[in-house]
Protein backbone atom coordinates (compact mmCIF):
# COMPACT_ATOMS: atom_id res chain seq x y z
CA UNK A 1 0.00 0.00 0.00
CA UNK A 2 1.43 3.54 -0.88
CA UNK A 3 2.22 5.16 2.05
CA UNK A 4 1.10 9.05 2.73
CA UNK A 5 1.99 12.47 3.81
CA UNK A 6 0.17 12.89 7.21
CA UNK A 7 1.18 16.71 6.10
CA UNK A 8 1.63 17.44 2.84
CA UNK A 9 0.26 16.67 -0.32
CA UNK A 10 2.67 16.18 -2.35
CA UNK A 11 1.96 14.31 -5.72
CA UNK A 12 -0.36 18.30 -5.87
CA UNK A 13 2.98 20.18 -4.89
CA UNK A 14 5.26 18.15 -7.34
CA UNK A 15 2.61 19.56 -10.03
CA UNK A 16 4.16 23.15 -9.06
CA UNK A 17 8.01 21.71 -10.03
CA UNK A 18 8.29 21.52 -13.76
CA UNK A 19 11.87 19.79 -13.27
CA UNK A 20 9.28 17.01 -12.31
CA UNK A 21 8.36 16.48 -15.72
CA UNK A 22 11.31 15.56 -17.01
CA UNK A 23 13.12 12.05 -17.19
CA UNK A 24 16.80 11.18 -16.74
CA UNK A 25 17.09 8.67 -19.20
CA UNK A 26 14.30 6.53 -19.12
CA UNK A 27 13.15 6.56 -15.41
CA UNK A 28 11.59 9.27 -14.13
CA UNK A 29 13.93 11.95 -11.70
CA UNK A 30 14.02 10.73 -7.63
CA UNK A 31 15.48 14.19 -6.12
CA UNK A 32 17.35 13.26 -3.20
CA UNK A 33 19.70 15.94 -2.86
CA UNK A 34 17.72 19.41 -1.84
CA UNK A 35 20.69 19.74 0.94
CA UNK A 36 23.13 20.71 -2.62
CA UNK A 37 20.59 22.62 -3.83
CA UNK A 38 16.10 22.82 -4.02
CA UNK A 39 14.11 22.67 -7.04
CA UNK A 40 12.36 25.76 -8.31
CA UNK A 41 7.72 25.57 -7.80
CA UNK A 42 6.36 27.80 -11.12
CA UNK A 43 5.73 30.56 -9.16
CA UNK A 44 9.51 31.38 -8.40
CA UNK A 45 10.06 31.24 -12.03
CA UNK A 46 7.50 33.57 -13.24
CA UNK A 47 8.79 35.78 -10.62
CA UNK A 48 11.83 36.02 -12.50
CA UNK A 49 10.42 36.26 -16.17
CA UNK A 50 8.09 39.23 -14.89
CA UNK A 51 10.84 40.84 -13.05
CA UNK A 52 12.62 41.17 -16.65
CA UNK A 53 9.47 41.53 -18.92
CA UNK A 54 8.09 44.40 -17.33
CA UNK A 55 10.08 45.48 -14.63
CA UNK A 56 13.85 45.43 -15.81
CA UNK A 57 15.93 48.54 -14.50
CA UNK A 58 18.60 49.33 -11.58
CA UNK A 59 17.49 49.51 -7.76
CA UNK A 60 18.09 52.73 -6.11
CA UNK A 61 19.16 54.79 -8.76
CA UNK A 62 16.53 55.88 -11.39
CA UNK A 63 13.67 58.08 -10.06
CA UNK A 64 11.75 56.67 -13.42
CA UNK A 65 8.93 54.16 -13.37
CA UNK A 66 10.69 51.29 -14.17
CA UNK A 67 13.40 51.53 -11.27
CA UNK A 68 11.04 52.42 -8.81
CA UNK A 69 9.16 49.49 -9.31
CA UNK A 70 12.53 47.79 -8.89
CA UNK A 71 13.40 49.22 -6.42
CA UNK A 72 10.03 48.05 -4.50
CA UNK A 73 10.01 44.29 -5.18
CA UNK A 74 13.52 44.58 -4.17
CA UNK A 75 12.98 45.93 -1.11
CA UNK A 76 9.40 44.14 -0.59
CA UNK A 77 11.67 41.14 -0.72
CA UNK A 78 13.71 42.27 2.00
CA UNK A 79 10.47 43.21 4.04
CA UNK A 80 9.21 39.73 3.26
CA UNK A 81 12.53 38.12 4.60
CA UNK A 82 12.26 39.88 7.54
CA UNK A 83 9.47 38.87 8.74
CA UNK A 84 9.66 35.18 7.45
CA UNK A 85 12.70 35.05 10.14
CA UNK A 86 11.34 37.34 12.82
CA UNK A 87 13.68 40.29 11.96
CA UNK A 88 13.36 44.43 11.24
CA UNK A 89 14.08 45.08 7.55
CA UNK A 90 17.22 47.00 7.75
CA UNK A 91 18.61 43.77 9.80
CA UNK A 92 18.45 42.06 6.26
CA UNK A 93 21.59 42.41 3.78
CA UNK A 94 21.43 40.44 0.86
CA UNK A 95 24.60 38.99 -0.52
CA UNK A 96 25.08 35.86 -2.83
CA UNK A 97 24.64 33.32 -0.43
CA UNK A 98 25.68 31.59 2.88
CA UNK A 99 29.22 31.93 1.84
CA UNK A 100 29.50 35.07 1.13
CA UNK A 101 27.42 35.98 4.20
CA UNK A 102 29.79 34.64 6.72
CA UNK A 103 32.83 35.69 4.55
CA UNK A 104 31.82 39.27 5.05
CA UNK A 105 30.29 39.22 8.69
CA UNK A 106 33.71 37.66 9.43
CA UNK A 107 35.93 40.66 7.74
CA UNK A 108 33.58 42.96 9.47
CA UNK A 109 33.79 41.67 12.67
CA UNK A 110 37.43 41.28 12.68
CA UNK A 111 37.65 44.93 11.57
CA UNK A 112 35.67 46.63 14.46
CA UNK A 113 34.77 44.07 17.25
CA UNK A 114 37.65 41.10 16.96
CA UNK A 115 41.43 41.28 18.00
CA UNK A 116 44.34 39.68 18.74
CA UNK A 117 44.37 37.11 21.45
CA UNK A 118 40.36 36.50 21.47
CA UNK A 119 38.78 32.64 21.10
CA UNK A 120 36.46 32.05 18.66
CA UNK A 121 34.63 28.47 19.26
CA UNK A 122 33.33 26.78 15.59
CA UNK A 123 32.47 22.43 15.67
CA UNK A 124 33.87 19.96 13.77
CA UNK A 125 30.05 19.71 12.46
CA UNK A 126 30.43 22.62 10.24
CA UNK A 127 30.73 22.92 6.15
CA UNK A 128 33.93 24.52 5.51
CA UNK A 129 31.73 28.14 4.97
CA UNK A 130 31.02 28.25 8.58
CA UNK A 131 34.93 27.27 9.36
CA UNK A 132 37.69 28.19 6.96
CA UNK A 133 36.60 31.62 7.19
CA UNK A 134 37.52 31.28 11.29
CA UNK A 135 40.36 29.45 10.64
CA UNK A 136 41.72 31.68 7.99
CA UNK A 137 41.06 34.86 10.50
CA UNK A 138 42.70 32.70 13.44
CA UNK A 139 45.85 32.12 11.80
CA UNK A 140 46.40 35.46 9.96
CA UNK A 141 45.49 37.75 12.98
CA UNK A 142 46.41 35.84 16.38
CA UNK A 143 43.28 34.97 17.50
CA UNK A 144 42.24 31.10 18.93
CA UNK A 145 40.47 28.85 17.18
CA UNK A 146 38.72 26.30 19.24
CA UNK A 147 36.91 23.22 17.96
CA UNK A 148 33.65 21.83 19.89
CA UNK A 149 33.55 18.10 19.16
CA UNK A 150 30.31 16.56 18.18
CA UNK A 151 29.84 13.15 20.28
CA UNK A 152 30.04 9.74 19.22
CA UNK A 153 26.54 9.79 18.03
CA UNK A 154 26.64 13.20 15.98
CA UNK A 155 25.22 16.01 18.73
CA UNK A 156 26.88 18.60 20.19
CA UNK A 157 27.15 18.38 24.22
CA UNK A 158 26.03 21.87 25.78
CA UNK A 159 28.41 20.56 28.84
CA UNK A 160 31.46 20.32 26.90
CA UNK A 161 30.78 24.03 25.39
CA UNK A 162 30.44 25.16 28.75
CA UNK A 163 33.92 24.16 29.53
CA UNK A 164 35.64 25.59 26.44
CA UNK A 165 33.84 29.26 26.77
CA UNK A 166 35.82 31.97 28.21
CA UNK A 167 36.01 35.16 28.88
CA UNK A 168 37.87 35.78 26.02
CA UNK A 169 34.88 33.98 24.12
CA UNK A 170 33.81 36.70 21.56
CA UNK A 171 31.92 34.55 19.39
CA UNK A 172 30.60 30.95 18.46
CA UNK A 173 29.81 29.94 15.13
CA UNK A 174 27.76 26.73 14.81
CA UNK A 175 25.69 25.51 12.68
CA UNK A 176 21.56 25.12 13.23
CA UNK A 177 21.78 21.84 10.75
CA UNK A 178 24.28 19.84 9.92
CA UNK A 179 24.68 19.17 6.08
CA UNK A 180 26.04 15.49 6.37
CA UNK A 181 24.47 14.25 9.57
CA UNK A 182 21.24 15.73 9.68
CA UNK A 183 21.75 16.72 13.46
CA UNK A 184 19.31 19.61 14.65
CA UNK A 185 21.12 21.63 17.19
CA UNK A 186 19.92 23.71 20.45
CA UNK A 187 19.98 27.07 19.12
CA UNK A 188 18.06 28.64 21.91
CA UNK A 189 20.47 26.70 24.83
CA UNK A 190 23.86 27.87 23.05
CA UNK A 191 22.41 31.20 22.35
CA UNK A 192 21.92 31.32 26.23
CA UNK A 193 25.45 30.36 26.99
CA UNK A 194 27.05 32.75 24.56
CA UNK A 195 25.21 35.22 25.62
CA UNK A 196 26.09 34.98 29.68
CA UNK A 197 29.30 34.61 28.51
CA UNK A 198 29.66 37.75 26.34
CA UNK A 199 29.87 36.32 23.92
CA UNK A 200 28.02 36.78 20.22
CA UNK A 201 26.50 33.79 18.39
CA UNK A 202 26.37 33.19 14.16
CA UNK A 203 24.23 30.27 13.49
CA UNK A 204 24.52 29.09 10.05
CA UNK A 205 21.15 28.29 8.54
CA UNK A 206 21.56 27.17 5.21
CA UNK A 207 19.87 23.85 6.21
CA UNK A 208 17.62 24.88 8.39
CA UNK A 209 15.93 27.95 7.18
CA UNK A 210 14.32 26.66 4.35
CA UNK A 211 12.75 23.41 6.30
CA UNK A 212 11.68 24.84 9.94
CA UNK A 213 10.34 27.80 11.32
CA UNK A 214 12.77 30.11 12.47
CA UNK A 215 12.55 33.29 14.74
CA UNK A 216 15.36 34.90 15.38
CA UNK A 217 14.35 37.19 17.94
CA UNK A 218 12.69 34.17 19.79
CA UNK A 219 16.29 32.43 19.45
CA UNK A 220 18.06 35.49 20.75
CA UNK A 221 20.64 34.98 16.92
CA UNK A 222 22.83 37.45 16.79
CA UNK A 223 23.61 36.39 13.35
CA UNK A 224 22.56 34.04 10.95
CA UNK A 225 23.40 33.50 7.61
CA UNK A 226 21.38 31.85 4.65
CA UNK A 227 21.07 30.68 0.58
CA UNK A 228 17.92 31.12 -1.54
CA UNK A 229 18.81 28.10 -3.69
CA UNK A 230 18.59 26.28 -0.93
CA UNK A 231 14.75 27.50 -0.46
CA UNK A 232 13.41 27.39 -3.94
CA UNK A 233 14.20 30.60 -5.30
CA UNK A 234 17.46 31.05 -7.56
CA UNK A 235 21.44 30.29 -7.05
CA UNK A 236 23.66 34.01 -6.41
CA UNK A 237 21.18 35.28 -3.55
CA UNK A 238 21.61 34.98 0.12
CA UNK A 239 20.54 36.31 3.65
CA UNK A 240 22.94 38.00 6.36
CA UNK A 241 20.64 38.92 9.37
CA UNK A 242 22.87 40.75 12.20
CA UNK A 243 21.01 42.18 14.89
CA UNK A 244 20.82 46.40 14.31
CA UNK A 245 23.31 47.39 17.61
CA UNK A 246 25.80 45.21 16.27
CA UNK A 247 25.23 46.57 12.38
CA UNK A 248 25.73 49.88 13.72
CA UNK A 249 28.91 49.22 15.20
CA UNK A 250 30.66 47.42 12.80
CA UNK A 251 32.43 48.75 9.32
CA UNK A 252 31.30 47.37 6.03
CA UNK A 253 33.75 45.08 4.17
CA UNK A 254 32.81 46.34 0.09
CA UNK A 255 33.06 49.60 -0.94
CA UNK A 256 31.56 51.09 -3.84
CA UNK A 257 27.97 52.35 -5.29
CA UNK A 258 25.38 52.16 -3.33
CA UNK A 259 26.83 51.82 -0.17
CA UNK A 260 27.49 55.54 0.54
CA UNK A 261 25.96 58.94 1.45
CA UNK A 262 28.71 61.45 0.46
CA UNK A 263 32.24 60.79 -0.96
CA UNK A 264 34.73 63.82 -0.83
CA UNK A 265 38.38 63.42 -2.63
CA UNK A 266 39.12 62.93 1.68
CA UNK A 267 36.74 60.82 3.06
CA UNK A 268 33.59 58.80 2.68
CA UNK A 269 30.20 58.10 4.81
CA UNK A 270 28.04 55.28 4.81
CA UNK A 271 24.81 55.32 3.71
CA UNK A 272 22.58 53.89 6.99
CA UNK A 273 21.83 50.00 7.43
CA UNK A 274 21.36 47.47 5.64
CA UNK A 275 22.58 49.59 2.23
CA UNK A 276 26.15 50.37 3.74
CA UNK A 277 26.65 46.72 3.20
CA UNK A 278 24.96 46.07 0.08
CA UNK A 279 28.18 47.93 -2.42
CA UNK A 280 27.26 47.33 -6.44
CA UNK A 281 24.28 46.37 -8.19
CA UNK A 282 22.63 43.99 -6.01
CA UNK A 283 21.15 40.50 -7.44
CA UNK A 284 17.59 42.20 -7.55
CA UNK A 285 15.77 39.05 -9.68
CA UNK A 286 17.19 36.84 -7.10
CA UNK A 287 16.19 38.48 -4.48
CA UNK A 288 12.82 38.98 -5.77
CA UNK A 289 12.85 34.87 -6.71
CA UNK A 290 13.09 34.49 -2.59
CA UNK A 291 9.88 37.09 -2.25
CA UNK A 292 8.22 34.42 -4.49
CA UNK A 293 9.53 31.48 -3.15
CA UNK A 294 8.38 32.44 0.83
CA UNK A 295 4.67 33.13 -0.24
CA UNK A 296 5.02 29.43 -0.98
CA UNK A 297 6.69 27.91 1.56
CA UNK A 298 4.24 29.96 3.77
CA UNK A 299 1.28 28.87 1.54
CA UNK A 300 2.32 24.93 2.29
CA UNK A 301 3.27 26.10 6.07
CA UNK A 302 7.03 25.47 7.33
CA UNK A 303 5.39 23.22 10.09
CA UNK A 304 4.12 20.98 7.67
CA UNK A 305 7.31 21.02 5.27
CA UNK A 306 9.57 20.33 8.82
CA UNK A 307 7.16 17.46 9.93
CA UNK A 308 7.04 15.61 6.87
CA UNK A 309 10.25 15.83 6.70
CA UNK A 310 10.88 14.30 10.03
CA UNK A 311 8.62 11.51 8.88
CA UNK A 312 10.67 11.05 5.74
CA UNK A 313 13.94 11.08 7.36
CA UNK A 314 12.78 8.43 10.05
CA UNK A 315 11.25 6.20 7.42
CA UNK A 316 14.69 6.14 5.42
CA UNK A 317 16.72 5.31 8.42
CA UNK A 318 14.48 2.58 9.17
CA UNK A 319 14.68 1.01 5.39
CA UNK A 320 18.15 1.57 4.69
CA UNK A 321 19.19 0.60 8.24
CA UNK A 322 18.22 -3.11 7.19
CA UNK A 323 20.35 -3.44 3.88
CA UNK A 324 23.59 -5.78 4.80
CA UNK A 325 26.61 -3.68 5.10
CA UNK A 326 25.06 -0.24 5.78
CA UNK A 327 26.07 2.05 8.01
CA UNK A 328 24.29 4.83 8.72
CA UNK A 329 25.67 7.69 10.70
CA UNK A 330 24.04 11.23 13.11
CA UNK A 331 21.76 10.73 15.42
CA UNK A 332 18.75 8.94 15.64
CA UNK A 333 16.59 11.81 15.32
CA UNK A 334 17.82 14.16 13.09
CA UNK A 335 16.62 16.36 10.17
CA UNK A 336 15.83 15.18 6.28
CA UNK A 337 19.17 14.52 5.65
CA UNK A 338 20.62 11.07 6.20
CA UNK A 339 24.33 10.19 5.21
CA UNK A 340 25.32 6.76 4.82
CA UNK A 341 28.12 4.17 3.45
CA UNK A 342 27.72 0.58 2.26
CA UNK A 343 30.06 -1.60 2.53
CA UNK A 344 33.54 -0.33 0.53
CA UNK A 345 31.72 1.08 -2.25
CA UNK A 346 33.21 4.50 -2.72
CA UNK A 347 30.01 7.08 -2.53
CA UNK A 348 30.51 8.27 -6.08
CA UNK A 349 30.25 4.86 -7.09
CA UNK A 350 27.34 4.49 -5.60
CA UNK A 351 25.79 7.99 -7.29
CA UNK A 352 27.12 6.68 -10.67
CA UNK A 353 24.59 3.16 -10.17
CA UNK A 354 21.63 4.79 -8.44
CA UNK A 355 21.88 7.78 -11.50
CA UNK A 356 20.72 4.97 -14.01
CA UNK A 357 17.97 4.60 -11.82
CA UNK A 358 17.10 8.49 -12.23
CA UNK A 359 18.20 8.29 -8.13
CA UNK A 360 20.05 12.12 -7.75
CA UNK A 361 21.82 11.67 -4.09
CA UNK A 362 25.17 13.32 -3.37
CA UNK A 363 28.45 11.56 -2.50
CA UNK A 364 31.64 12.94 -1.04
CA UNK A 365 32.71 15.09 2.16
CA UNK A 366 30.25 17.39 1.55
CA UNK A 367 32.42 20.10 2.38
CA UNK A 368 32.90 19.15 5.60
CA UNK A 369 36.50 17.80 5.59
CA UNK A 370 37.24 18.06 9.40
CA UNK A 371 33.54 15.84 10.03
CA UNK A 372 35.29 13.06 7.82
CA UNK A 373 38.24 13.22 9.33
CA UNK A 374 36.45 12.69 12.75
CA UNK A 375 34.31 10.07 11.35
CA UNK A 376 37.57 7.98 9.96
CA UNK A 377 36.03 8.45 6.14
CA UNK A 378 36.94 9.71 3.57
CA UNK A 379 32.88 10.66 2.17
CA UNK A 380 29.18 9.41 3.02
CA UNK A 381 26.40 8.83 0.39
CA UNK A 382 23.56 11.40 1.51
CA UNK A 383 20.16 11.58 0.43
CA UNK A 384 18.50 15.01 1.85
CA UNK A 385 14.24 15.61 1.30
CA UNK A 386 12.10 18.58 0.77
CA UNK A 387 8.57 18.92 0.43
CA UNK A 388 8.52 17.40 -2.71
CA UNK A 389 10.04 13.81 -1.70
CA UNK A 390 7.47 10.69 -0.71
CA UNK A 391 8.12 7.87 0.75
CA UNK A 392 7.67 6.07 -2.69
CA UNK A 393 10.93 8.11 -3.34
CA UNK A 394 12.77 5.99 -0.53
CA UNK A 395 11.15 2.65 -1.55
CA UNK A 396 13.46 3.52 -4.46
CA UNK A 397 16.24 4.37 -2.72
CA UNK A 398 16.69 1.20 -1.15
CA UNK A 399 15.67 -1.09 -3.76
CA UNK A 400 18.31 0.18 -6.15
CA UNK A 401 21.12 0.69 -3.09
CA UNK A 402 20.72 -3.73 -3.11
CA UNK A 403 21.27 -3.51 -6.90
CA UNK A 404 24.33 -1.03 -6.22
CA UNK A 405 25.37 -3.92 -4.22
CA UNK A 406 25.12 -6.69 -6.67
CA UNK A 407 26.84 -4.33 -8.89
CA UNK A 408 30.05 -4.14 -6.40
CA UNK A 409 29.74 -7.93 -5.51
N1 LIG B 1 26.24 23.03 1.00
C1 LIG B 1 25.69 22.20 -0.01
C2 LIG B 1 25.70 20.75 0.35
O1 LIG B 1 25.82 20.40 1.49
C3 LIG B 1 26.27 22.47 -1.35
O2 LIG B 1 25.58 19.92 -0.53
Amino acid sequence: MKLMSKYLDVEKIKEDFPIFQRKIGNNQLIYLDSASTSHKPISVLDSISNFYKLHNSNVHRGIYTLSEEATTLYEESRLKVANFIGANDNEIIFTHGTTESINMVAKSLFSSYLKKGDEIITTNLEHHSNFVPWQYLSKKYGLKLIIWEISKEGNLDLGKLENLITDKTKLIAVTHISNVLGTINPIDKIAKIAHKNNSLILIDGAQSVPHTQINVKELNIDILAFSGHKMLATTGIGVLYVKKDILDKIDPSSFGGGMISQVTQEDSMWAPIPWKFEAGTPNIEGAISISAAIDYLNKVGLNNIHNHEMQLSKYASDLLVKIPGLQLYGPNIKSGIISFNLGKIHPHDISTVLDTQGIAVRGGHHCCMPLMKSLCINGTTRASFYLYNTFEDIEYLSKFLLKVKEVFK
